[in-house]
């Protein structure tokens, strides 16, 4: 299922970030207001338990989330993300994935991965903002899940039909989390009409 955060301040950061003349800083700055404009809907149902709190007159009750957030960027882009999901979810602890693609079979391979140790009971909440091909979500999603992730979710910026066709044929039941859905990806895998590489804008490197 992908849900599209058509909140008009999302939108609007969107656009001013997709411009080729947005500089770096404003491109870092942009990426992580988005994140955090977008977790109230990537987070609208996670589960809560009742919890007893006192005020200062009287004994009230209240909510807390059942689950510990995990947060995982995928890396390089993924880190754009992070920052604006920190903002709201401070207490969330990071997972990291970097994936880089083999060049025999054209499949992403992870090179590195770090996850606190309870994720089985954790929400884990994958930051990917560009879902091209679908590659880099759908092979997170497996790593996380050989490691005990059982309740997940994608959060994206920008998503391409044919990504998400590919991840929903792989995870149907993970529900994805994106500002767009573009028209299409050219053929080096470039979202259209996109906003370039994020991961070379994010960090200088084009
Ligand atoms: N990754 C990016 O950063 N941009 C794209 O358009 C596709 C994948």
């Amino acid at each position: 299922m992908v849900h599209v955060v058509n909140h008009p301040l999302v939108q609007a950061e969107l656009t001013g970030l997709r411009c080729r003349n947005c500089p770096g800083p404003e491109f870092r700055q942009r990426l992580r207001r988005i994140a955090s404009l977008m977790v109230p809907a990537v987070t609208a149902d996670l589960p809560t338990r009742v919890v007893s709190c006192e005020t200062p007159l009287e004994l009230t009750s209240g909510v807390e989330l059942a689950r510990r957030i995990v947060l995982t960027p995928v890396l390089r882009a993924g880190l754009g993300f992070l920052d604006g999901f920190f903002d709201l979810l401070p207490e969330a602890a990071v997972a990291h994935i970097g994936l880089a693609r083999n060049e025999e079979t054209l499949l992403p391979e992870p090179y590195y991965i770090k996850t606190p140790p309870i994720l089985a009971e954790s929400e884990v909440i994958v930051l990917d903002p560009m879902l091209a091909t679908g590659g880099s979500a759908v092979e997170a999603v497996r790593r996380l899940v050989e490691l005990g992730a059982i309740h997940l979710r994608v959060a994206c910026l920008v998503a391409a039909p044919e990504g998400i066709a590919t991840f929903e044929a792989a995870w149907p039941e993970i529900p994805i989390f994106t500002a767009a859905i573009d028209r299409a990806l050219n053929d080096r895998g470039y979202i259209l009409p996109g906003l370039g590489d994020a991961g070379d804008r994010l960090f200088g490197t084009a």
